[in-house]
């Protein structure tokens, strides 16, 4: 009887110790998960935006740092349908133009916050050749083709898939555009990764495979206003570019295949200079253009991603800037925004009120021999990356 009670006794000790250990171990994975809960400083959410007038899901992927940074990106065309940065007292606004719904979106609009593919800009007259055999593509900019046509990449769902890890929140999308469409050849296989860091930078990557040679130049077409007041144009924006020459354009925004030094004319942003400063200068390039809406000739463009061009405005504080390994950068200054567009919360987008740095090759390079190519072959990798920077001074 007593060998029993022993056993017991004994086995009971045994198992509540076990049952103690376990416990501790519970707590402490408990604790580490709390820890890396704390050390997680991004988060990425996914909610319904809603449905297309062709019935088709979207959905909206909201990227936050810890240093008040925002970005929220729709499956639609994967734009930005919200950026929010901190000014200089730290309050975190809007500064890119968007809607509040999506059926806006789905309207005709100048590519708000867009991803703009399969060929950023102008063709000339919608025509190139390639391996001898002429394309035709959508006139949708007469008598030229823009930004990949009516139904470009700013106007298809796209999937998305979403990684998070350390201070790093990504969003990877995917679209495989068809051969033909719009006009393009080949089978074309494009992700876009919007990286969203804890230094208050957003990288975009690009990355596209064809099975048949065709031609890509794919940009991002925000429309910022670092003031985060839209009722204001962006004339008092001081602008950057790390650039000595330009791309001239003749009257339909076509390059003219030359490309001209920046000095001495109002396209010199080599040091910071106010966009409204010369805007309105007698000069021909400005008149074809109704402002600025050229593609610069970046430097160094044999050093891979390097700075391209910023953007500071003194009232919030708020700094933009730029970083890449395209060869241009096109600053269009909202010439065409014309009031008639709706603003988030009443009021409309009236003229220059947001201005864009479209980081890619120049307009029309497939009819222009001289310009670096856009062809992309079935044994090639497209790759590129573009980096938003945002801090304040
Ligand atoms: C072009 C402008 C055009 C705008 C909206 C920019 O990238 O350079 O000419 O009006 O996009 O379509």
């Amino acid at each position: 009887m007593n060998v029993l009670k022993r056993c017991i006794y004994g086995f009971s000790i045994l198992s509540l110790a076990l049952i103690s250990v376990q416990c501790k171990g519970n707590q402490k994975e408990e604790k580490q998960e709390n820890t890396t809960q704390k050390m997680d400083s991004v988060s990425i959410e996914k909610k319904e935006y809603g449905t297309t007038p062709a019935g088709q899901k979207v959905d909206v992927y909201t990227l936050k740092n810890q240093k008040g940074m925002e970005v929220n990106i729709m499956t639609y065309g994967g734009i930005i349908t919200s950026l929010k940065v901190p000014n200089k007292a730290g309050v975190s606004e809007e500064v890119a133009i968007g809607f509040n719904n999506l059926e806006q979106y789905t309207k005709p609009n100048p590519y708000f916050g867009a991803l703009i593919g399969r060929f950023g800009n102008r063709i000339a007259n919608g025509k190139f050749t390639l391996d001898g055999k002429e394309y035709q593509l959508a006139i949708n900019n007469r008598p030229n083709a823009l930004h990949g046509g009516p139904e470009g990449f700013h106007r298809r769902i796209w999937t998305a898939e979403e990684a998070k890890g350390g201070d790093v929140a990504s969003l990877k999308l995917k679209y495989v555009s068809k051969d033909m469409e719009e006009g393009y050849p080949g089978n074309l296989t494009v992700f876009v990764t919007y990286t969203l860091k804890n230094d208050n930078s957003l990288d975009v990557l690009y990355e596209a495979t064809t099975d048949k040679k065709t031609i890509v130049n794919l940009t991002q077409h925000c429309y910022f206003n670092l003031s985060s007041d839209f009722t204001k144009p962006i004339l008092n924006h001081e602008i950057t570019i790390d650039a000595d020459k330009l791309v001239p354009v003749a009257a339909t925004l076509i390059p003219t295949g030359e490309l001209k030094d920046v000095t001495n004319t109002p396209f010199d942003f080599r040091k910071p200079k106010l966009v409204g400063k010369e805007i309105e200068a007698k000069d021909e390039q400005l008149k074809n253009g109704l402002g600025y809406d050229h593609c610069w000739v970046l430097n160094n463009q044999d050093k891979g991603e390097r700075f391209a061009a910023s953007a500071y405005d003194a009232t919030s504080g708020r700094l933009m800037e730029v970083y890449t390994d395209q060869p241009g950068i096109q600053f269009y200054s909202g010439n065409f925004l014309d009031g008639t567009l709706p603003m988030r919360n009443g009021g409309t987008y009236a003229r220059r009120t947001g201005f864009c740095l479209e980081t890619q090759h120049y307009p029309d390079s497939p009819n222009k021999k001289d310009f670096p190519t856009t062809v992309l072959s079935p044994e090639e990798n497209y790759k590129t990356k573009t980096t938003f920077k945002f801090s304040v001074k």
